[in-house]
């Protein structure tokens, strides 16, 4: 078992050492269930063109995305996020009065004061603390590991972690290079303590870098009102999303490989032994240029980019959900994960699939 966290001034040779006992109080993390959710409506490829200059095959041979969904009314980041934690609790076999701690990855809160106590309230998980997350398309992967921790810590026993994005809100639906990439959706993983040795959290690295932020922003607009003399207040609002495409594509192809090829050499598994890569979804090229700096076969890289395109901190439980339910993930294998996006921020992890336990 090892662990490990650092900044991005760090090579790989002097990231921090690899504890051969995280936990002190002996406990490591299970995976246990897992959910998801999607608003109804699908915009396809086609039917995007008519409304802004593109084309299906402009979009899928530069992302792989044919399709994403977006939420209509009454679909919020509450009901979607609802609806996958439901879903995780049930795969897991536990009581909402089982659960310690909600964590809600998102960026698009129905509230900014936070949206997890809502879909604390409806799930009817009265004990467990609830609060939001925002790493962007790391804020999942991010999410996780700030759970195990508390797990390890014996803080909590029992933790939902839910990723769910609703960017349709803060796209700018005329702006052809970013409208096509995104879509909304939420999933949501159960995890809970188990003896270090089942560990189901092999490794991890957590990254940021602040000084490329500009390159993916979804920033406060700087309007002011004036208030009394000369004194004035901002007005709350945000900018839709803006993204230095090609700057991004750049960070990705660089850094998830880096960030992977670190654990793997800290904990000594061959990329052979992965049994999936589960990458954040933002465009198929990256998926197939990570896959192929490890030499992963493409059956065994996982992508639902065709359907759902990039749901931000969704895409990982999304994905690793649509697998569980048609067989492909199961107890035991051993998934290789990385998000990565707006911060900049960027992690991976090395994982076992658990399932329920009895
Ligand atoms: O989740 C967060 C992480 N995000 C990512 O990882 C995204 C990383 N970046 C990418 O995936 C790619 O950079 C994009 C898919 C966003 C863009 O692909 P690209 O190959 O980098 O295209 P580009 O931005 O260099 O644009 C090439 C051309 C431009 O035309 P000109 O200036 O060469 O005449 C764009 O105007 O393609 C044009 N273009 C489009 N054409 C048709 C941009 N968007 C579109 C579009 N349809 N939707």
């Amino acid at each position: 078992m090892s662990f490990g966290a650092g900044n991005p001034a760090d090579s790989a040779s002097s990231s921090p050492a690899v504890s051969a006992s995280p936990s002190s109080t002996g406990r490591g993390i299970a995976l246990v269930g897992c959910g998801s959710a999607l608003p109804a409506a699908s915009i396809s490829n086609a039917a995007l063109s008519e409304r802004i200059e593109t084309s299906d095959d402009w979009i899928r041979s530069r992302t792989g995305i044919g399709a994403r969904r977006v939420a209509g009314p009454g679909e919020t980041i509450t009901t979607l996020a609802t609806a996958a934690a439901t879903a995780a609790l049930e795969h897991a076999g536990w009581s909402p009065e089982q659960v310690d701690l909600i964590l809600l990855a998102t960026s698009s809160p129905d509230d900014l004061f936070g949206t997890a106590p809502r879909v604390q309230a409806a799930i009817g998980a009265h004990r467990a603390v609830a609060f939001d997350l925002t790493a962007a398309c790391s804020g999942f992967l991010f999410s996780l590991i700030t759970a195990a921790q508390y797990i390890r810590s014996g803080a909590f026993e029992r933790v939902l972690v839910i990723g769910a994005d609703q960017l349709s809100r803060w796209i700018d639906w005329d702006d052809r290079r970013t409208c096509v990439l995104f879509g909304d959706g939420a999933g949501a993983v159960a995890m809970q303590a188990v003896p270090q040795p089942q560990d189901g959290l092999l490794a991890f690295r957590m990254r940021s870098d602040g000084s490329r932020n500009a390159c993916l922003t979804l920033a406060q607009t700087e309007t002011h009102r004036p208030l009394i003399g000369s004194l004035s207040a901002q007005v709350g609002g945000f900018a839709p999303i803006h993204m230095n495409g090609q700057e991004v594509y750049k960070f990705a192809v660089r850094e998830v490989p880096a960030v992977l090829a670190d654990l793997l050499e800290a904990t000594g598994i061959a990329a052979d032994q992965l049994n999936w890569l589960l990458l954040h979804q933002a465009n198929q090229r990256i998926l197939d240029a990570v896959a192929n700096r490890f030499a992963v076969p493409q059956e065994r890289v996982l992508s639902n980019l065709s359907s759902y395109g990039n749901t931000s901190a969704a895409t990982i439980p999304l994905m690793l959900d649509e697998a569980l339910r048609d067989g492909r993930v199961r107890p035991g294998h051993l998934i290789a994960s990385s998000g990565f996006g707006a911060g900049l921020s960027w992690g991976g992890a090395l994982l076992r699939w658990s399932g329920p336990q009895s």
